[in-house]
């Protein structure tokens, strides 16, 4: 599904992401994982369009995407989470998911502007998608609480619920977990695994190794944005260089 080819980022003298090849098999979940500053987000950036390559391809369902923008590859079912999460905080928990199916290319502005029966039913049908999406992420209770105003956990929940209001194909998580407490973290796992479930694919930025091994099948390793190692998670645990890496950074592998 998605082929990451020779993948190289630098920012002046610093190469961020280096020569990386990574691919994805449909319904497969992948995690990224390394150090803090190991480049992760950058593949995140470059993958999603938000970033262009100083080297290599992005290829997707076959085709070179390697230049597309956003915008573009949402609508082609890429489509991404941010670490720091992007909600619309004076926004209902609701109105962030309805909104965010508008802005999808699907429906157009003039036809919401012209308010014509078509576009009626189309309000319809998204009303009952953002309430399924609430639903399946467990936000249902809360569909009518102002975002800005609800615990931390959930407001990264609604911004997974955000992402799959743009029917994404491939879903793309940056830290998913980061900032959450035991039993948050323990709610999204079950989510990411029904989602595993439902056949999305997903690459998954994680920090936690913990939570990594247990929802990936595979998991490629970053440090100093050189792909040091990919495997089960079984042998990723095992992996000298990066047991090394995760110490060398100061951090304790769970
Ligand atoms: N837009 C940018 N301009 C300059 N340098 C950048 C930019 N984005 C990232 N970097 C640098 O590239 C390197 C990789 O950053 P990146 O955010 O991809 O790491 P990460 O693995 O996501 O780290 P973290 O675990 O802290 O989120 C870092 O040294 C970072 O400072
Ligand atoms: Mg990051």
């Amino acid at each position: 599904m998605l082929k990451i080819e020779g993948l190289t980022k630098h920012f002046g003298g610093l190469a961020a992401v280096s020569d990386l090849d990574v691919s994805i098999g449909p319904g497969e979940t992948v995690g990224l994982i390394g150090p803090n500053g190991a480049g992760k987000t950058t593949v995140f950036n470059l993958v999603t369009g938000f970033l262009r390559p100083t080297k290599g391809r992005v290829v997707f369902e076959g085709k070179d995407i390697t230049t597309k923008k956003p915008h573009y590859l949402a609508g082609k079912g890429i489509v991404r989470t941010f670490q720091a999460t992007n909600i619309f905080p004076d926004f209902t928990v609701l109105k962030n998911i309805v909104f965010a199916h508008y802005l999808r290319p699907r429906i157009s502005f003039w036809e919401t502007v012209c308010h014509t029966q078509s576009s009626r039913r189309k309000e319809a049908e998204i009303l009952q998608r953002s309430h399924k999406i609430l639903e399946l992420v467990g936000l249902e209770p809360v569909a009518g609480t102002t975002a800005g105003t609800l615990a931390h956990g959930y407001k990264r929940l609604l911004g997974i619920a955000i992402a799959l209001a743009a029917e994404p194909k491939l879903l793309l998580l940056d830290e998913p977990f980061s900032g959450m407490n035991a039993e948050e973290v323990g709610t999204t796992m079950q989510l990411i695994d029904r989602l595993e479930q439902r056949g999305l694919t997903i690459l998954l930025i994680e920090h936690n190794m913990r939570a990594a091994m247990n929802l990936c099948q595979r998991i490629v390793v970053l440090n100093f944005g050189k792909k040091i190692a990919e495997g089960s998670p079984e042998d990723i645990r095992e992996n000298k260089e990066v047991i090394q890496a995760y110490l060398g950074a100061g951090e304790v592998i769970a």
